[in-house]
């Protein structure tokens, strides 16, 4: 390495398990939930994203232990958008030797002073759990370095909107590959800006109440699309709205037939549908509310049965309509197993925790966020796939009842009914059921 950054060391943070040197500058080594200013440190680590990092190392480990990329030999990763090279020193630093060996990454920013850090990290703190030659971290620019192909697995963390990145890295997958997406652009996503949300992914976005589902099947819908280009067609495998970004994971598989598929999974999302539009969507089979007679707060509708009109202001889409997750994945995203791979212990961990000098006090809130950042999603396997979405605070709108009844009481009382529910990832508190909507009314009524 030629020399190291202005300001190294700078100072220790940990995340995960895993120990770095980040700027000194307010907000780096401090425990924050907001959104990073990318002009606030010449390496951008943002505390508030170590959810979404600490998720992309449980999925690789799932998918190399479970085998869903490959039988045998290493897996290639890019680590496209990479700053400090963090997630990618998380992978093979957190992931236990047998599943780390199998790892090849590169991991590259077009930015020399991040690529300055990120190297002097690891030449300062290698992995333990593998290799440090399994990582090449490379000064680039992603849209080039992509080219040279064959990567089953793909990170796509930008500032802002993903779509600029999409279809080379779409193009550039191996057959079977995961493609993991970031968007930071939620007021494109959620039609804040309508416009903007129209110019960069072609779509309507109502902002509502349920305006961060959304924002991942506006998300989802433009990736269908892409690898649909290419020939190839998504699987969900889970999907965040997660405070200040949205992130989709998905499985990229080639073939003409479910790329042509595509339009399948695509639809649109009606607020305040009247009749003959609940009825469209029961005929569709997705709406499992039923209940055409009864005014109700959204449906979704197939893309080849569009609304009659797409600009009054209710309309969102096209959107992706199929499952936000796959609920083995969502099964695996346990407590036990989050704990296990990025769970910092007093005696495993005391030598990374002397040097950054934490307290008690900060191993307990790092291993909180670590069950944080998959709680919601792990419990959400109950309900994955069904399409009821239904806010707290808007039922008192279309139900007599006095005021948002509690997500938690309403799920346990639509399972003891036999339903499927479980509350939704999205921030605003919200359940998702199969449950008819007279029965949920019923169910509403006995628990407020
Ligand atoms: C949001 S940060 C990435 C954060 C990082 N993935 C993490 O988990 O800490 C976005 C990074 O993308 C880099 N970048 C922007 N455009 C790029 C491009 N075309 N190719 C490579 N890197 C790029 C920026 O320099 C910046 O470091």
């Amino acid at each position: 390495m030629q020399g190291k950054p202005p300001g190294w060391p700078g100072i220790s943070w940990i995340e995960g398990r895993t120990l770095l040197q980040i700027p000194n500058v307010k907000g780096q080594a401090e425990w924050r939930v907001g959104p990073g200013n990318k002009n606030d440190s010449p390496v951008f680590h943002n505390v508030a994203m170590a959810n979404n990092r600490t998720r992309s190392v449980l999925l690789l480990g799932l998918a190399i232990r479970n085998k869903w990329l490959l039988n045998e030999g290493k897996l290639r990763v890019l680590d496209g958008l990479a700053a400090s090279s963090l997630r990618s020193r998380r992978w093979l630093n957190e992931l236990p030797p047998e599943l780390a060996e199998q790892l090849d990454i590169i991991s590259v920013d077009r930015d020399e002073e991040s690529i300055s850090w990120a190297l002097a990290n690891h030449e300062k703190h290698p992995p333990n759990n593998s290799n440090p030659e399994q990582l090449s971290i490379q000064k680039g620019d992603l849209r080039q370095i992509v080219y040279s192909g064959g990567w089953q697995w793909i990170d796509i963390d930008p500032y802002g909107s993903p779509i600029p990145f999409l279809d080379s890295a779409m193009q550039n997958l191996a057959r079977k590959a995961i493609l993991q997406v970031s968007a930071t652009d939620t007021a494109a996503l959620c039609g804040t800006y309508p416009q903007v949300t129209r110019r960069r992914y072609a779509a309507y976005a109502v902002n509502d109440t349920v305006t961060h589902d959304t924002a991942m099947r506006i998300l989802l819908g433009n990736i269908a699309l892409c690898a649909a280009k290419h020939e190839r067609s998504i699987e969900p495998l889970m999907s965040v709205f997660d405070g200040h970004h949205t992130r989709v994971s998905v499985l990229v598989t080639p073939g003409k037939k479910n790329a042509s598929n595509v339009y399948e999974n695509l639809g649109w999302r009606v607020n305040e549908p009247d009749k003959k539009t609940i009825d469209a969507s029961i005929k569709a089979g997705l709406h499992s509310f039923g209940c055409a007679k009864t005014p109700q707060p959204r449906v979704l509708l197939p893309y080849n049965s569009p609304p009659e009109s797409l600009a009054n202001g209710k309309v969102s889409g096209p959107l992706w309509i199929g499952p936000l997750a796959r609920k083995d994945v969502l099964e695996q995203l346990t407590e036990e197993y989050a704990l296990e791979i990025c769970g910092i212990s007093k005696e495993k961990d005391e030598y990374i925790i002397s040097l950054a000098g934490w307290k008690d006090e900060d191993i307990e809130k790092s291993n909180r966020g670590i069950i944080r950042s998959i709680k919601r999603l792990h419990e959400s396997k109950d309900a994955v796939g069904t399409n009821g979405l239904v806010t707290m605070d808007e039922l008192p709108q279309w139900i007599d009842i006095g005021g948002p009844p509690s997500p938690k009481k309403l799920v346990v009382a639509l399972k003891e009914q036999g339903f499927k529910a479980s509350i939704s990832v999205i921030s605003t508190p919200a359940v998702q059921t199969n449950a008819q909507w007279d029965e949920l009314i019923k169910i509403v009524k006995t628990i407020i």
